[in-house]
């Protein structure tokens, strides 16, 4: 099997398995992720939005915008990369997503990120972040890498996370811009570092 065609099992695994009835019954549809099935780097969000919701497609509306252009300042092609969220489906009213629905995605996005087997995992904000490093305080430990021990496939590998402020947070704090910009340009360095 290739790699996409893991991601499209796993996919109807999620949708077989009935993940998140209450969001899958409020939603357009399952945004399972997109990009480059063998990526270097996977970037985690938190949960799609209203334009995400109607395309399928994770960070396609402004924080989508946001990030395609803090990926520019990076030198990284969108095409390049692989892009979801912790969960998969839109909250009623983009409401935070709640433990329980984080909880329910987890094994799949453990899944996921098992099949792609990134290089850099990039967190954008603090639901995927502290998803990955339960202690994180994104005000301190955004733009620092750290290695992790996950068990991926029955195996404890060793990853590279590195937590990122989510692009949204710069709509709103113009003063994040610059920090995002700097941290975002720390993704080819790990990469580079880790060839
Ligand atoms: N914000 C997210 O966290 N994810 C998306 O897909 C869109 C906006």
């Amino acid at each position: 099997m290739t790699v996409q065609e893991e991601l499209d099992k796993l996919e109807q695994t999620i949708l077989d398995n009935n993940v998140c009835p209450e969001l899958h019954a409020q939603a357009t549809q399952l945004v399972f992720g997109s990009g480059n099935p063998e990526a270097d780097v996977m970037f985690i969000g938190e949960a799609p939005g209203k334009n995400e919701d109607l395309s399928g497609e994770p960070f396609v509306g402004a924080a989508g915008k946001f990030l395609d252009e803090m990926l520019g300042h990076a030198n990284i092609k969108r095409p390049d990369v692989y892009i979801t969220n912790i969960v998969k489906y839109r909250p009623p009213d983009n409401r935070d997503p709640k433990t329980e629905e984080k909880a329910e995605f987890w094994p799949y996005l453990l899944k996921q990120i098992a099949i792609i087997k990134p290089k850099v995992i990039a967190t954008l904000g603090k639901h995927s972040g502290k998803a990955l490093i339960p202690d994180l305080v994104i005000s301190e430990d955004h733009g620092q890498p750290k290695k992790l021990k996950v068990m991926l496939n029955g195996k404890e590998e060793e990853i590279i996370i590195l937590p990122l402020y989510h692009p949204a947070a710069a709509l709103y704090n113009g003063g994040l811009r610059q920090t995002l910009i700097d941290d975002f340009k720390i993704v080819p360095q790990i990469i580079k570092e880790n060839s």
